[in-house]
């Protein structure tokens, strides 16, 4: 009987290492992005979570792969978008467009996932520290990173009484290409970044695959945000 993660946006990132945590520890991983995830082994369904209609093509996929199991199976929502706007002069379409992956495809996603969840099973969202504080500048990604924890919280009361249970995990400065992307060139604002560490360094983000894989396996932590940070400085 297989265990299945099904993992969102695994194709880098933490996405990727958390693939990687799984299947070290015997787990069948399903990625879901546009592109591949590169750890052998892993199934893909290539979509595009921002195109609605998107689980049509993942619904078989399922039926082939943890719906043949019967073990438990791990939703982790992780794939994400994270742009630079502002609260006061957002275009609609462009709050639309991040809503649609941060928010609307986690719950598309559990719809599709509930049949599958089995005694043990789990949905694991991977919000932020600014699921629970906002920085200026990023105003789509602190409202949907703080809609996550909500949905979290819903997901804990909807499945009272059913043996599955759900974590928000909140990573903090972790070195991946939406990091990098977002921090640009520059070398002295990467080293300000890891100064916002009490830590002094970024996180890896099989760092945050361990505590992940910690969630997937430790049924009392359900209903829990917990963040990892490395401790963040506070200014
Ligand atoms: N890195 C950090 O410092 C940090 C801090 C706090 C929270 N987080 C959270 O951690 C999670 C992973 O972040 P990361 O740093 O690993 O990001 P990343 O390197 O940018 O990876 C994002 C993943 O999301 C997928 N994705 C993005 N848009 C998609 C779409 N339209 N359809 C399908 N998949 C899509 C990408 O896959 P494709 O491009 O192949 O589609 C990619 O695999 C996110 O939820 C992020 O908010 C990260």
């Amino acid at each position: 009987m297989a265990d299945w993660a099904l993992i969102t946006g695994a194709s880098r990132g933490i996405g990727e290492a958390t693939a990687a945590r799984f299947q070290q520890a015997g787990w069948r991983v399903m990625n879901v992005s546009r592109k591949p995830c590169p750890v052998l082994g892993v199934v893909n369904v290539a979509v595009d979570l921002a195109v609605p209609g998107w689980e049509a093509k993942l619904a078989p996929a399922l039926e082939a792969g943890p719906g043949t199991g019967g073990g438990r199976l791990c939703v982790v929502h992780n794939a994400a978008l994270y742009e630079h706007d502002d609260a006061l002069s957002m275009d609609a379409d462009h709050l639309r467009r991040v809503l649609e992956v941060n928010v609307v495809a986690p719950l598309v996603l559990n719809r599709l996932a509930r049949p599958l969840l089995t005694d043990g099973s789990s949905i694991l969202y991977v919000g932020s520290t600014l699921s629970e504080k906002a920085v200026k500048g990023v105003a789509s990604y602190v409202t949907t990173k703080h809609a996550l924890v909500g949905m979290m919280r819903a997901t804990c009361q909807d499945l009272a009484g059913t043996r599955i249970h759900t974590a928000c995990v909140c990573p903090g400065f972790t070195d991946t290409e939406m990091l990098r992307e977002h921090l640009g060139p520059d070398a002295a604002v990467r080293a300000s970044v890891e100064g916002m560490t009490t830590f002094g360094r970024l996180i890896a983000p099989g760092e945050i695959a361990d505590v992940l894989f910690t969630c997937a396996t430790t049924p009392v932590l359900n209903g829990a945000v917990l963040h990892a940070n490395l401790g963040q400085v506070e200014r």
